[in-house]
């Protein structure tokens, strides 16, 4: 009984009561936080999981630039109503090369994190360039303009540098093809043997079939490969720790 006679000096000290509670529930956090940190398994490696090829990483720029996170989630929860909709539920890997995340915090329109390959590449222009002409209910804003603007890949060396500053793993190889990959993605004729190898299971085609390489071509490139990298029919989730 002896320690639970002192437990009344707590009780009958806001001040002690506050600092030991905030003591007891730091030890907790820390214990359980901390180690994520440092632990090489955070993020277990996922068979598929290559970084963004220059065309895809552009869209991807010009998809933030629009703010399509303001309506748009990239992260199916491991909830079966989500499952059945959207897919497979998001794994870590599959964002560890996202500077910032696309996670969002709000779906006014639905996840677009395994969008990649549901639609055909028309249906992305007529609903890019008019969302209600074929969802009629739609809120969603007219993009037409993306098709309008050419995009020449000046400075995609320095945006490879810039990510691989933050961790992502492109090579000076990578660097050093950038502009040629960038604009051999979308092009049909071009010889895509390098970027293929580089970036395993790029899409490569005229995405707007229009001439020349828009903003529209990189964002449907983009989109086209959201979720597409890990083949979910051989992945086993590792459960050994
Ligand atoms: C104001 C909110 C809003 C913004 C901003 C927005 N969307 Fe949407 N989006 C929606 C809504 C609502 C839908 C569902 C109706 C429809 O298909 O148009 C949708 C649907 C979609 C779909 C079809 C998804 C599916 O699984 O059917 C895609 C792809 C898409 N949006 C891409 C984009 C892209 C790319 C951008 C940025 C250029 C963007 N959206 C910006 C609201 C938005």
């Amino acid at each position: 009984m002896a320690i639970l006679d002192k437990h009344t000096i707590l009780e009958k000290n806001v001040m002690l009561l506050a600092i030991v509670s905030f003591l007891v529930v730091s030890i907790g956090g820390i214990v359980q936080i901390a180690p994520l940190f440092w632990l090489e398994n955070t993020i277990e490696d996922v068979e598929g999981m290559r970084p963004y090829s220059p065309l895809e990483l552009t869209g991807r720029d010009i998809y933030l630039r629009e703010g399509c996170y303001v309506c748009h989630s990239q992260m199916i929860r491991p909830m079966r109503d989500e499952v059945e909709r959207y897919g497979n539920y998001s794994l870590a890997a599959e964002s560890k090369y996202d500077h910032p995340f696309q996670w969002g915090s709000k779906r006014t329109g639905p996840d677009l994190a395994r969008v990649g390959g549901r639609y055909s590449d028309a249906w992305h222009v007529d609903h890019l360039s008019n969302p209600q002409a074929v969802v009629p209910e739609s809120i969603m804003p007219k993009y037409g303009f993306l098709k309008d603007r050419l995009i020449t890949p000046e400075n995609i060396e320095d945006r490879l540098r810039t990510d691989r500053m933050v961790g992502v793993p492109y090579t000076e190889e990578m660097i050093a093809n950038a502009k040629a990959d960038f604009k051999a993605q979308a092009d049909p004729d071009a010889d895509t043997e390098g970027l293929l190898t580089r970036y395993p299971k790029a899409q490569v085609r005229n995405f707007d079939t229009a001439a020349g390489i828009s903003e529209m071509d990189a964002m449907i490139a983009y989109l086209q490969m959201l979720g597409t990298l890990v083949d979910f029919s051989t992945f086993t989730p590792d459960v050994s720790r």
